[in-house]
């Protein structure tokens, strides 16, 4: 008998059956073949929310939940969060290698070159009421921009896939930024080409009348907090993107799908939770009293917990330390007394530790964001800010995948038999 095989007994029928095993899985479709009748449609696995079941072969990103281990095409998170420019990791998720000094260059001017967007998209951000929340802004306009680039629906072409990839990672920071200037009724500042990637966001966002003047340090600590965000293998708003992008829709129909499902507080709205719920918590001393109502199934403490990360989740690790250089800038933001303390009794306590419930990414930052001077209901924008290179390398991956068919998974049918209609009067 192969050894890389999986037998399986049927006992409804007494029949056994060879499946091979390749990369630890078996394929679901081979368990098709176990029938009891001929007729009979084969099994299907059953799998809510993905447990454990691989949709796709990748290459980009690299996790080990248990080791607490992610590397983007190799490289380890805290290399690059500590060498690398944000660009530089973009390029390297979508290109697959780190480009060389002239591939670097030429990739920051191509995307600079396309900061700009439509000035319809600024009468388009005008249409949204004044208190709008900026995930909403984000997702309407990047999906509008699909009817601005009508040429992105070629897909099958390597050239334009590039140039919509370009224009997606150059044009978010205009986008993101005008969202935010909408919020406070402020006027839009357009790119500054002669900035870099983060000092053009960061001074669209916060100019006043005249160029922001920029802090490095606090630079530098979005850029690394964008790098940290960059991808994260098949979560929910990837395999957002990857599904609707496998229905052959334009990128950026897929994308805003992808900052859709991003918003939602379990995934990237998460940060913002995590500020409402320090909110709420107001006080160190109240710290006690709260973590008992999580344990009594009052709600959860925001910022814990992963579906893979099940030691730590190393981007926290990182993040702690970049929260010290922003403090050290911004000073103590108040509400970190009331985070360590809820950190402290958290890792202590049988509750978590026995569920393997440790900080995420987004405990704290929130924390830097706010210090930073960005408001609460705009950090999933940044997050999805540094999704961007993540989501367009997964869809490019996707497409070219030749294992992908349009995504299309299978129910165990729960409803009525077949019945007769019953006309209205007689209900
Ligand atoms: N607080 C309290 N209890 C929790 C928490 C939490 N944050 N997370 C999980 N649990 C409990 C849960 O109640 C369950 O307990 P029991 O076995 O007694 O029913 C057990 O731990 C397993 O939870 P689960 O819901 O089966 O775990 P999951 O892998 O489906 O959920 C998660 C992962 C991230 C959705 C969840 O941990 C959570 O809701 N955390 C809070 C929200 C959050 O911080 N999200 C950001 C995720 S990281 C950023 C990103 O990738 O988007």
């Amino acid at each position: 008998m192969a050894k890389d095989t999986l037998t399986i007994t049927d006992n409804r029928t007494g029949q056994s059956y060879d499946v091979p095993i390749a990369d630890d899985t078996i394929r679901a479709v081979d368990l098709r073949q176990i029938k009891v009748a001929e007729d009979d449609f084969g099994l299907m696995t059953y799998d809510p929310a993905f447990m454990n079941t691989a949709a796709c072969r990748s290459a980009i990103t690299y996790i080990d939940g248990d080791k607490g281990i992610l590397r983007y095409r190799g490289y380890p998170i805290e290399q690059l969060a500590e060498q690398a420019s944000f660009l530089e990791v973009a390029y390297l998720l979508c290109v697959g290698e780190l480009p060389t000094r002239e591939q670097l260059e030429s990739w920051k001017e191509t995307i600079t070159y396309h900061t700009y967007v439509h000035t319809n998209i600024t009468k388009f951000l005008e249409g949204f009421r004044y208190d709008a929340h900026p995930m909403g802004m984000l997702l309407g306009v990047v999906g509008a921009l699909s009817t601005f680039y009508p040429d992105a629906k070629d897909i099958h072409d390597p050239a334009n896939r590039y140039l919509q990839r370009v224009r997606l990672l150059a044009k978010m920071p205009t986008i993101a930024a005008f969202a935010f200037r909408h919020s406070r009724g402020l006027p839009f500042v357009f790119p500054d080409n002669d900035l870099d990637y983060i000092g053009n966001f960061v001074n669209m966002t916060f100019s006043i009348g005249g160029r922001h003047k920029p802090n490095k340090v606090l630079q530098r600590a979005l850029e690394i907090l964008l790098i940290l965000h960059a991808d994260h293998e098949q979560n929910c708003s990837t395999s957002a993107v990857r599904a609707v992008g496998s229905s052959h829709v334009d990128p950026f129909s897929a994308i805003s799908a992808g900052i859709a499902a991003l918003y939602g507080p379990l995934h990237g709205g998460a940060n913002e939770a995590v500020l409402a719920m320090l909110d709420e918590i107001g006080d160190k001393k109240n710290v006690p009293r709260f973590i008992d109502e999580v344990k009594g199934g009052g709600g959860r403490l925001m910022g814990f917990g992963h579906r893979v990360y099940k030691s730590y989740d190393p981007r926290a690790k990182l993040i702690k330390k970049v929260a010290d250089d922003v403090f050290e800038q911004t000073g103590l933001n108040p509400k970190l007394e009331i985070a360590l303390e809820l950190e402290r009794i958290a890792l202590e306590d049988e509750y978590f530790v026995k569920r393997k419930l440790y900080p995420n990414v987004d405990f704290y930052s929130g924390l830097i964001y706010q210090a930073m001077g960005y408001p609460t209901e705009y950090f999933t924008v940044l997050f999805a800010l540094g999704r961007m290179p993540g989501w367009l390398a997964q869809w490019e991956e996707m497409l070219l995948d030749k294992d992908q068919k349009i995504a299309r998974p299978r129910q165990v049918y729960t409803g009525s038999e077949e019945r007769p209609y019953v006309p209205l009067e007689r209900r």
